[in-house]
């Protein structure tokens, strides 16, 4: 799948996502009524861009602030197509689906991508062993932790 991130939470909500998005556009095409789809697009939205800030929180993930400002745009645009949905302007429809099928596709590349590949990085183990320049030979080598404090694996013999 090409928009696949590996991480299998956040793969398994874009699926949704997108299968929510096809729905809509089915329903735009029918000419039904598409309040049902919007609800479930709206809430499937909602939902993992919530997920995804809380990951990218508890990992201490260095740029949320920046991802989430993307998360915060969308949502923004989202209700302003839905509104004018709801003032009965039926354009709006199909520009929504227009414009969240370009923004997840590049979202879910590059931000999304970044996001997931810290967070596998960080899932794979609490530890990770660091070598740095030291003045002594003793220095030359530290165990971090995911934090990056210095600690000993084994207490000295
Ligand atoms: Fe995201
Ligand atoms: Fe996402």
């Amino acid at each position: 799948m090409s928009h696949a991130v590996f991480v299998p939470d956040v793969d398994d909500q874009h699926k949704e996502i997108f299968a929510s998005l096809s729905d809509l556009q089915m329903a735009l095409a029918r000419g039904s009524d598409v309040h049902p789809q919007t609800e479930r697009l709206t809430h499937c939205i909602v939902d993992h861009f919530a997920h995804e800030e809380r990951l990218m929180r508890a990992a201490r993930y260095g740029s949320l602030k920046w991802h989430k400002q993307q998360h915060i745009a969308a949502r923004r645009r989202v209700v302003e197509f839905l509104q004018r949905l709801e003032h009965g302007d039926t354009a709006a429809g199909s520009e929504l689906v227009e414009y969240l099928s370009y923004w997840l596709n590049s979202h879910t590349r590059l931000a999304d991508r970044m996001m997931a590949a810290f967070l596998r990085n960080q899932r794979r183990g609490p530890w990770k062993m660091t070598f740095q320049a030291g003045t002594k030979p003793a220095d030359a080598c530290d165990w971090v932790d995911s934090k990056g404090d210095r600690f000993k694996p084994r207490p000295d013999a």
